[in-house]
């Protein structure tokens, strides 16, 4: 087991990465001053493989478990999902010091952090993440929140968890587009931050997806400290924390102008790092060599590397423009300096459509 922690003065706390950690779940929530009371949501997939499981460990440790089961799917990720959780942490009766656990992938984390944060004005919560895409990004930050059918996640909180649990292990009932989705963001955190990591990624990415249990470790918990030392600097994105969202303009723009259908968030991600990559490019920032590399990875992971032709610039730059993170018309655009480097250039959604040539 690998332990690291993510250092926000009294809302600082642990994350714990190995195999087989869901066993070891109500000793390591005592030991994070836990007790009492317990809710875990999840939702029925994950509740079949993993919530006995996690039931056994907690009620081992003398927690009062309360299960919440909330339907599957991002289109579940709303005030409705919201006010379920309410009414069973009512009708379990949990206090100010019992705890809610979210088991899931980052749709029950988002919902259940939120509704931590809320209920009884905070109450602590832990995040068991079981997709990748959960343990190296959602689960670690404090972002919370639930979306409205005018946009995604535009109701939420910031608010940090009391712990984190990894288990790598539940990786092997992901589906395998699942884990190369989760695996985009992994390779994101290469090319912003370590070239140690892409160099890793490239030489065993294969491996990485026939879920070798070291390497899993080693990637999730690298990912994980370089977002928490991310997190440490701005913890609210008031700057800095935008170099996560590398690859992310472009990514989320072909999220929106394909309907949410034909991508998963991360595969839209795969697209966006290397159109994010060629921009970077043409704009003299990074050198063709590390475009090159960046292409060969995403390709070889098995994730898409272009614009869909049905796609048109039109409804990119549309998508764009709705996009929250866009100020006085100017978007804050994640540029790579080769691998491991980037810098922040405030672009307008047609210039970079112009820089990526369409
Ligand atoms: N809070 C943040 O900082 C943050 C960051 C990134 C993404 N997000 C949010 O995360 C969500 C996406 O998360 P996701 O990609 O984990 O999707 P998800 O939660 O929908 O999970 C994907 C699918 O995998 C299933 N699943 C989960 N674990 C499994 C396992 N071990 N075995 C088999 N099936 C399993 C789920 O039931 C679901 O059907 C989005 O709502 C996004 O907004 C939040
Ligand atoms: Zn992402």
């Amino acid at each position: 087991m690998q332990s690291l922690r993510v250092n926000l003065g009294e809302r600082s706390y642990p994350i714990h990465v190995g195999a087989g950690i869901l066993e070891q779940a109500g000793e390591l929530l005592r030991q994070a001053g836990l007790h009492g009371k317990a809710a875990i949501v999840t939702n029925p997939v994950v509740a079949q493989l993993y919530l006995d499981t996690v039931h056994d460990a907690l009620s081992q440790a003398g927690f009062e478990v309360s299960p919440v089961l909330l339907p599957d799917g991002e289109e579940h990720k709303n005030l409705k999902s919201l006010a379920t959780i309410y009414d069973c942490l009512i009708a379990g009766r949990l206090e100010r010091t019992s705890c809610v656990l979210a088991l899931g992938g980052g749709v029950v984390g988002d919902l259940a952090g939120l509704a931590a944060a809320t209920y009884l004005r905070g109450v602590p919560y832990v995040q068991v993440p079981t997709t990748l895409l959960a343990q190296v990004d959602s689960s670690v930050g404090g972002k919370t929140g639930v979306n409205h059918e005018k946009g995604k996640n535009l109701i939420g909180a910031f608010c940090q968890p009391k712990l984190v649990l990894i288990d790598i292990a539940v990786l092997g009932s992901l589906p395998r587009r699942e884990l190369i989705a989760g695996l985009a963001e992994v390779i994101k955190y290469g090319i912003i931050k370590d070239p140690a990591l892409f160099s890793l990624l490239e030489q065993s990415v294969e491996k990485i997806i026939g879920l070798n249990h070291d390497l899993l470790t080693h990637i999730v918990a690298t990912s994980c400290a370089i977002k928490a030392r991310v997190v440490e600097a701005d913890e609210r994105e008031d700057d800095y924390r935008a170099v996560l969202n590398f690859g992310h303009t472009v990514g989320h723009a072909v999220e929106a102008a394909t309907g949410y259908r034909q991508f998963l968030h991360g595969e839209a991600v795969g697209i966006g790092m290397v159109k994010a990559a060629a921009l970077s490019v043409r704009q003299s920032v990074c050198d063709a060599a590390s475009l090159k590399r960046v292409t060969a990875l995403v390709e070889r992971a098995g994730l898409p590397a272009e614009i869909p032709p049905g796609v048109s610039p039109k409804t990119l730059i549309q998508a764009m423009e709705i996009d929250k993170k866009v100020a006085g018309g100017k978007i804050k655009f994640v540029m790579c300096e080769g691998i491991g480097k980037t810098r922040f250039h405030w672009l307008t959604p047609e210039e970079i459509l112009r820089g990526l040539g369409a």
